[in-house]
């Protein structure tokens, strides 16, 4: 059974549609509650048996670095406090876990993001998340429900989706597909376009920010032309693979929230706040 040992984070967009806020603080660095996205990012990735975290940052996106890197003078000032338990968590993940960075020198769209990332990966599956989508479960969370899947199909490449409102469709990359054999979440994908108009759009099935991918995908990217905008989708390097019958789109248990917009943000803070203040 193939394990995923490392998790890339896609991280140096600029995250535009946070401005002013983002102009000196990362977009993962955000709070819902107290905690920035990109904690419950590697928190996710943790709760999947996933232990390297690969962040592919920019030069604006030193704090991401500080984050999770200890502090001992803030550790002294509240040592021996009631506060001192608020460190505990991320200085848990400081010491579980082992980071690695590399800087993306030009905004040219996810894929070129995640093909950046192929220095620190080497030769084996890996999973994406994007932090600004914040996936919430009671249960298994939703890249362990991926890991699960993909130990399953080793040489398929699985990418999380949600049934969208079919206006919303022209957000996302949205697949077509077959449901396998005996199952009510997961589909063999034959075509994937990238933000659809509701017309074009054959579903309105979305991929979401969660991704497992196999080592093939690097090769693919390499040949991968830019888009209109100039940017290399991920979307067009799985529409490869997918031709080969090497993807499988699976629908999560869970909620997602879109928290690269003000409306996600909000609703995630709001149901965060909601399960703190009535524990
Ligand atoms: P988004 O489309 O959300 O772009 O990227 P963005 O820059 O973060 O935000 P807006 O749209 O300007 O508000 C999806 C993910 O891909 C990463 C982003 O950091 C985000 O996690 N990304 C995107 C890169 O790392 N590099 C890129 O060139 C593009």
């Amino acid at each position: 059974m193939p394990v995923i040992n490392k998790c890339l984070f896609p991280v140096a967009g600029y995250g535009t549609r946070f401005l002013p806020a983002t102009k000196a603080i990362p977009k993962e660095m955000l709070p819902i509650l107290t905690k920035p996205l990109i904690q419950y990012g590697v928190e996710e990735a943790m709760s999947a048996g996933i232990n390297t975290m690969a962040m592919v940052t920019s030069k604006h996106k030193q704090a991401i670095k500080a984050h999770f890197q200890p502090h001992p003078e803030i550790e002294a000032s509240i040592q021996d406090t009631p506060k001192a338990p608020l460190l505990d968590e991320v200085n848990h993940i400081i010491q579980q876990c082992n980071f690695t960075y590399i800087e993306q020198q030009q905004m040219q769209g996810l894929g070129h993001a995640i093909y950046t990332g192929k220095a620190l990966i080497g030769h084996e599956p890996f999973a994406v998340i994007l932090p600004d989508d914040l996936c919430t479960n009671d249960d298994d969370s939703v890249l362990l429900q991926m890991t699960k899947l993909h130990a399953q199909h080793p040489d398929c490449c699985i990418v999380a989706i949600e049934a969208v409102p079919m206006h919303a469709v022209d957000k996302y990359g949205v697949i077509d597909g077959e449901l396998l054999p005996d199952s009510k979440n997961a589909y063999r994908v034959h075509n994937m376009v990238e933000k659809p108009t509701p017309a074009e759009a054959p579903t309105n099935l979305s991929i979401v920010g969660r991704y497992i991918l196999t080592h093939e995908i690097f090769a693919v990217l390499e040949t991968t032309q830019p888009d209109k905008n100039g940017e290399i989708q991920i979307t067009d390097a799985l529409l490869t693979l997918a031709k080969q019958g090497k993807v499988i789109a699976y629908q999560f248990q869970g909620t997602r929230f879109d928290c690269g917009s003000v409306k996600g943000f909000v609703e995630a803070n709001t149901f965060f706040a909601s399960k703190f203040f009535s524990s």
